[in-house]
């Protein structure tokens, strides 16, 4: 197992600028889901820290907010430069706990400090407007101002990245943040309040509440009225929960959850390419995305040729640890996990799904599950209706454009879609036709701070990232100046 440097492996919560334990004592362990040894026992926070939290951001909320642009830039851009100087650290860490491959975590820690980076500089174009008036005698005038408390629930699929794309824009527009982060990947949002610290981010303005009980800590966030927004990613279940809750007050929420997504293969698209998008987006964090490929469609031209070369690639993926030089496929984050995906197999193979390679979990250990195609998928299977969470491939047939898209869209979801074409105006018709947040045309992989990740439908609500993220974090205010 890959050392683990000492400096970052905190077990204790973060709140007020001090690390501190839970009032109970309580901790609880996490492992690491390559073998399920014990990497740290951490601080079990709940409603009481909650609020101690929120006490601190409160507090911490009007110095930080009137501080200018420039210093909460330089503040954000030196946590940045600390954490991509630290990145093997960083990456270490979350392989260890989360255990996607060395090389994705790397990439997850660059991909978060990204944001970082990009709203320290977007602090700094945060612009209100000067409207024509309509009398002589009074000027329009729009501030933006920053929203207030940010509370933010984030998963174990990005235990890292998913922490900056809330709390950087946050930060970045004068707001303090309460951080949850996932119960399961605690040790990489701790680590990253590390070098918040070291960057002179002050006590109060970033708290982290670690807990293996989300609900008692969500619900304190939520009922709280000094909290004046909610992020959230994960489920669509606990997203509808919490966007009750957060109603109580009407408090803000921005959502990110799940995804669905189609991955359509037309009959003129460069069947290669289709197949390297494909291994690309399905199986990113061992088909552990909310974008991740889950529902493939392809056109009965091409189908035969698509799956068997997928099957192909498939078969050469390397699985291992993730701290295995070359492995391209860790495990399963838990066993729920797990069980899920082997009974989206059983049902699938009992409905007469075709398995071209896999089907079974792995021996490399408990929570391994094979990268699997399979073919001859039907809407009666629970795998053509459920996001898969695993490296599991389902494809099915189409005959044209409008049942590709009609399919696409059978769904309450719509984050993310993908589709392989070259005829240009079939390109324009179907982009426009998908009812997602996110369409990827020709390619597997579109992340990036600088554009707006979001979905529709029961995907969510709010972007992140990209310009239009630091909007979910201001407040519009309307100023009429009379009397000139
Ligand atoms: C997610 O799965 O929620 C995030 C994926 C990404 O940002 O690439």
């Amino acid at each position: 197992m890959t050392n683990l440097d000492p400096r970052f492996l905190r077990t204790q919560g973060y709140i007020n600028g001090k690390w501190v334990d839970a009032t109970s004592g309580a901790r609880f362990m996490v492992s690491n889901p390559a073998d399920g040894t014990q990497i740290a026992q951490v601080a079990d926070m709940g409603a009481e820290e909650t609020r101690e939290a929120i006490n601190a951001a409160h507090e911490a909320f009007p110095g930080w907010a009137a501080r200018t642009a420039g210093d909460r830039s330089k503040t954000l851009r030196k946590w940045f430069e600390l954490i991509v100087q630290n990145a093997d650290a960083l990456a270490a860490l979350l392989t260890a706990e989360q255990g996607k491959p060395l090389t994705e975590a790397r990439g997850e820690v660059i991909y978060g400090a990204s944001f970082i980076e990009w709203f320290a500089e977007e602090a700094k174009r945060i612009y209100g407007d000067v409207i024509p008036s309509t009398g002589a005698d009074r000027r329009f005038i729009v501030l933006k101002q920053p929203i207030g408390v940010v509370g933010a629930i984030t998963p174990w699929n990005f235990p890292s990245a998913m922490i900056t794309r809330k709390v950087a824009p946050a930060l970045a527009a004068g707001c303090t943040a309460v951080v949850k982060p996932a119960e399961d990947t605690p040790l990489s949002a701790l680590a990253l309040a590390v070098l918040a610290e070291e960057a002179g981010i002050p006590p109060g303005a970033f708290n982290l509440v670690p807990t293996s009980k989300a609900a008692p800590v969500g619900e304190a966030m939520t009922s709280d009225t000094r909290i004046r927004k909610i992020s959230f990613t994960g489920s669509t279940a606990v997203g509808k929960v919490l966007m009750k809750q957060a109603a109580q007050n009407i408090t803000k929420v921005s959502l990110e959850l799940g995804g669905n997504a189609p991955f359509l293969v037309f009959d003129d698209a460069d069947i290669d390419a289709a197949v390297e998008g494909a291994l690309a987006s399905k199986y990113r964090n061992a088909g552990q995305t909310c974008v991740c490929a889950n529902r493939f469609f392809v056109q009965d031209g091409v189908h035969d040729e698509f799956a068997h070369k997928l099957a192909e690639r498939t078969k050469e993926l390397l699985i291992g640890r993730g701290d295995q030089p070359g492995v391209q496929i860790g495990p399963l984050i838990n066993a729920a996990a797990l069980t899920k995906v082997e009974h989206l197999m059983a049902d699938a193979k009992a409905r007469g799904a075709i398995i071209l390679t896999g089907g079974e979990p792995h021996n490399q250990g408990d929570l391994f599950f094979t990268p699997t195609v399979i073919t001859n998928v039907n809407p009666d299977m629970d795998i053509a209706n459920t996001e898969i969470f695993g490296p599991v491939s389902a494809l099915r047939r189409f005959n044209n454009e409008d049942e590709a898209i009609a399919l696409a869209n059978d769904t309450p979801f719509g984050l993310a879609a993908y589709f392989f074409a070259r005829d240009m105006g079939r390109v324009w018709r179907v982009m426009e036709g998908l009812e997602t947040g996110i369409v990827a045309v020709n390619t597997g992989l579109f992340t990036s701070e600088v554009t707006p990740f979001g979905g529709v439908k029961q995907s969510g609500i709010g972007r992140e990232g990209s310009k239009y993220g630091i909007e979910e974090y201001v407040e519009i205010k309307n100023v009429c100046l009379g009397g000139i």
